[in-house]
This record gives C-alpha cells, structure tokens and sequence, in this order.
C-alpha cells in the first residue's frame, strides 16, 4: 500500500500526520514519538493539544507522531469527529456513508438465480458504485415475477437482511420447479451450499462472539468438506461466482473453500481439513473489529489507517480465545495469512518454516481471492491472469502449494 517510511514497531504504534493533532481539543490517547529508532513519550492521554505544543512540533520538525496500537479506535472516533483543515473531507464522504450503510443493511444475492419468469416476494434493490435504488418491489403479499431488464443492470443486486428468509425460501423452490433441468438443480444444490454460507457467515461476523454462530460455522466447514470431497470441480464454480463489490464475509466463504481444496488436494486427513477449514472460514474474523470506513474505503488505505486494519489479525485471535472449542491448529491460519516467506509479511514477519502449513495455505487462497475481488475503483483480474500472477509468487509464498493450487483452479479459462 504504498508505505515509504520506515516502520518503527509497526505493530505497537500507529503512525499519524502531526498536523491531524486538533487544537483546543482534549487528546483521547497518549502521543509517542520517534527519537532515533525508539519511540518516546510526547503528550499525556487527556492533556490538551495547545497552538503552543504545535508550534513546538513544527520548530523541532516533528511531522510524523504515533499512537499506541491498542488506542486504534480511540484514534480513529478522534480523527472522524475532528476533521483537520487540511483533509478535504469533499461532499463524497456523506454519499460514501449512505453507501456504506446501505451496504451493511443489505445482503448480496447471486444473479444466477434470479431467473426471468420466476416469482419472487422480496424487492431486489441495485447496489452500484455509490448509487443506491430499488430494482424491484415485492412482498409475500404481493409477489412480483423477475423480469429480463433487472438483470441487464450493472451493479450488485441486493435484498434487505430481513428478507433473507424469503430469499431462502425462494431459492429452494427453484429446487421443485418443473422449469429447471435435473443438471442445473444440482448446480443449484451446491450454490445453495455456498448462498447459505454466506448468511452464516455473515451472522457471525456481526455477532463474533456468540457461541452459535460458531457452532453454526463449524457445521458449515464439515458441509464445506462434504461438497468438495464428493466434486472437486464444484470449487471453481463455488469461487467464481463474483460481486461488484468486496464483501469480507464472503471472502472468507471463498477461502474456506480454497483452502479445504488445497488441503484435500495435498491428501490431508480429514480431521485435519476440519481444522484447516475452520481456521480459513474465521482467518478475517478480527475484521469485525476495524471501522466499516476503513474496510468499505473506496482506493487505497493511507498509512495510518493501514496499520489499524493490519490489526484485524491480532483481533481475530482475541475474539477466538474468547471461545473455547477452536482447535488450535486453525489459529495458525488465522495468525499467519499475512505472514510471506520471503519475512516482509505481518504482523510477526515470519520467515519460511516459521510460517506453518495452515498459515501458508490459507495465504494463498486469501491472495488469489483478493486479486479476483473488484472492488470499487480497482480492476480485478480475471482467474486466469490472477492464477498466472501468483504462480509467480514463489518468493512469498509455498512453491509445492502453489504448483497445486493451480492445478485444482486449471479448469479457469
Ligand atoms: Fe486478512
Ligand atoms: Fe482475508
């Protein structure tokens, strides 16, 4: 992301331009800065940030101060309520958090499944760029059939979160129609699997640490296993089906499924791909924890803001410790997804066999999803062309995985 300067403990310490310091206003956290490689104390939590301490700053040419890692979200209310002059916050951010709110109330459906001619009692709603309309209405009192025009639009289709029942419904109805050949329907089945997921999932990341909804994620990764030991095919099917948008829980959907594939794909034990899958369907969980501003951010993060949302591994492992029916192998795929071979990962950057199994495959799979996920602004690459790319990664992440990874994902065109 662009980083040039030099990281001092870039996991303890969060960087922030001085000139973000508000005058007059209390400081919510205590402000650190580098003094030859250390980092030093500046300003006490709850003083007062003075035109005299910047003046300060500015004749000791202080540009550059930090935060500790754990004030992460005190830093990040501070700098969203005080806006310094110098950002020019422009008239973008109040429809980037309309679209951003409006993202989190609704859910992605697939298009597959909307077919013309088929009834459905639900409005879909278009969900483009920053723009937010509704496509279609329909209610279980007023079902609407799904005409050839909603699915020429551009854009991710949405339902509300509480209509999520009824799209449930509709999509095992598609099961009995007379309309829809026997192949098809058992494509349907497996999607089925993977839409059904994606709700788990979804559950899970807005409640994280309800114990339901990790025992419905476990039983989620078994189906997972089941669907993918039966056809190992299913899982470019499974994965290719993309949104206009990023989506975390259903990057974490697709990775689970990657990783169960890769992990079949070297002969690990079943019990093993258990623990495998686990860890891979919760590597992002800590993601929970990040602001929707920082995660939903069209473009790409500025430096502070990437070191909070490199936090999101640390937090995944807190929020997991808080249950106590996670095999600790999984913990590796959550701790260790970021971590490269070549050391240049975080948040420990490991090195080679420091990086186990679980951590390096779950890598690979989180790598190749976030190349084929657009999101706004930014080209995703199609499989073909992201599979070519890491392919070539050999430095960073596991030659033996990677040579497997592209045979189980070579059907892609
Ligand atoms: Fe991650
Ligand atoms: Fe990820």
């Amino acid at each position: 992301m662009g980083t040039k300067y030099r990281e001092v403990d870039a996991d303890s310490y969060i960087p922030i331009e001085a000139d973000k310091l508000v005058v007059g206003v209390r400081l919510p956290f205590n402000v650190f800065v580098e003094d030859k490689g250390t980092i030093k104390p500046l300003f006490n939590k709850e003083t007062i940030f003075t035109s005299l301490a910047r003046n300060i700053l500015k004749e000791k040419g202080i540009s550059r101060v930090y935060v500790a890692g754990e004030d992460k979200l005190s830093l990040y209310s501070y700098l969203q309520n005080n806006p310094s002059r110098k950002d020019s916050i422009d008239n973008v951010s109040k429809t980037f958090k309309e679209y951003s709110f409006y993202k989190e109330q609704h859910y992605p459906v697939d298009r597959v499944f909307l077919i013309p001619g088929m009834k459905i009692n639900f409005s879909l709603f278009l969900l483009n760029k920053l723009s937010f309309k509704i496509l279609m209405e329909a209610t279980p009192k007023r079902p609407e059939i799904i005409s050839e025009e909603v699915l020429t639009t551009e854009g991710d289709i949405v339902i509300k979160k509480s209509d999520i029942p009824l799209y449930q419904g509709y999509l095992n109805s598609l099961l009995k129609s007379e309309n829809i050949s026997g192949e098809d329907k058992s494509k349907i089945k497996t999607i089925i699997v993977k839409e059904n997921a994606k709700i788990t999932v979804k559950d899970l990341f807005d409640n994280p640490f309800n114990s339901e909804n990790i025992k419905a994620s476990k039983e989620l990764v078994a189906k997972i296993i089941d669907c993918v030991l039966k056809d190992r095919d299913v899982i470019y099917d499974l994965v290719s089906l993309k949104t206009y948008d990023y989506y975390t829980y259903i990057h974490s959907v697709n990775v689970a499924i990657m990783s169960v594939g890769l992990g079949a794909a070297i002969g690990l034990k079943r019990e093993d791909i258990e623990k495998l899958g686990i860890g891979a369907l919760l590597h992002d969980i800590g993601k929970s924890a990040i602001p929707l501003e920082i995660l939903n951010k069209q473009g790409s993060l500025d430096n502070t803001e990437f070191q909070i949302f490199k936090t999101h591994v640390i937090e995944g492992e807190k929020i997991l410790r808080t249950h106590n029916n996670i095999p600790e192998e999984s913990f590796d795929a959550v701790l260790q997804h970021h971590e490269k071979l070549s050391g240049k990962g975080y948040p420990s950057g490991l090195s080679k066999e420091a990086i186990k199994l679980f951590g390096r495959i779950t890598a690979i799979a989180d790598c190749y999803d976030a190349l084929t996920t657009p999101r706004i602004k930014k080209y995703p690459l199609t499989p073909f062309f992201a599979l070519s790319v890491i392919a070539k990664e050999t430095i960073n992440y596991d030659r033996e995985l990677l040579k497997e990874f592209v045979k189980m994902l070579g059907k892609v065109k």
